[in-house]
């Protein structure tokens, strides 16, 4: 998709379809860039975000009626709720597809996907990746679809660093075990960080801790990213972060050029590298190269 260019055939391939976004909880990567997406792609969308508050969810609608209702107004939903498997209810209801764009503290696996494709694109191997997964792993979906998809990959290590009140859920652990994917956890951050090609930070996920903010207080600010760790690191290793971040990565290492956290996000949408050659030929100006062949 990286190749689609505006004004193409390809720029129009969605041309009279609808996409809806609904989306109970804040987002601005994951919405933006579906819509933005559609966009593209000559689609059209009909949205609405913080749905609880802006629609009939407010009423006391249930998403399964409210899934039942959106698919008469379009194509394909893009779902992101607050409860873990309320992707799969939704798809249990409707006859369109669902995308699970987040689902609570249960997974996020478009995030997954643009993950992999940043693995491949800033260490240039995704098999014999050695990653540590870094803060809220209890509660944090990305780490937890990615440690599902990088397990379709050979020879792939990797480390959980998580405080003891958000440990890495069993789950995720012995689907793992049951693909035979060499795992650890650690508690030492700098000793894992001078190990791994890629250290993936999450936030530590204050919503998810409203009835029982001691635990909160006992997660945050355990594991930062900062200049210090930054120098344990390898020279060709990455930081991610799939974002919003708070304060588990110092505003000093987005300057490192192994700060790949806006890259990775820029990921979930390629822009479009459109050069000033092909800005002219949309236009149907003649380019100088073109007139003297
Ligand atoms: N990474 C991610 O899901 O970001 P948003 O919550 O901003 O969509």
């Amino acid at each position: 998709m990286e190749k689609v260019r505006p004004g193409t055939d390809a720029a129009r391939q969605l041309d009279g379809y609808v996409m809806s976004t609904l989306f109970y909880e804040p987002s601005t990567r994951t919405r933006l860039s579906f819509e933005a997406a559609m966009a593209k792609l000559g689609g059209s969308v009909v949205s609405t975000e913080n749905a609880r508050e802006f629609s009939s969810v407010a009423k006391g609608e249930t998403l399964e009626d409210t899934i039942r209702t959106v698919e008469g107004y379009s194509d394909v939903v893009v779902l992101r709720h607050y409860l873990a498997g309320s992707a799969k209810a939704a798809a249990s209801v409707a006859a369109i597809p669902v995308l699970n764009a987040g689902d609570g503290p249960g997974q996020h696996p478009t995030q997954a996907l643009l993950d992999v494709y940043t693995i491949l694109r800033e260490v240039g191997k995704v098999n014999d990746v050695r990653i540590a997964l870094v803060g809220d792993l209890a509660n944090g979906r990305t780490a937890r679809s990615l440690a599902y998809l990088l397990s379709m990959y050979s020879n792939v290590k990797m480390y959980f660093v998580a405080p003891d009140v958000v440990r890495m859920g069993e789950d995720i652990k012995e689907f793992l075990d049951s693909k035979g994917v060499d795992w650890e956890e650690a508690s030492d951050l700098k000793a894992v960080a001078a190990e791994v090609d890629v250290l993936y930070q999450t936030r530590i996920q204050k919503e998810r801790f409203q009835d029982r903010p001691e635990d909160y207080e006992k997660a945050r600010g355990k594991f930062i990213v900062d200049s210090k760790l930054m120098d344990i690191l390898p020279r060709k290793s990455v930081v991610m972060h799939p974002l919003p971040r708070v304060d588990e990565i110092t505003p000093e290492v987005d300057a490192d050029p192994r700060a790949a956290y806006f890259r990775q996000t820029r990921n979930g949408l390629k822009r479009l590298q459109v050069t000033a050659q092909q800005t002219a030929l949309f236009f149907g100006q003649v380019w100088p190269e073109q007139s003297s062949s």
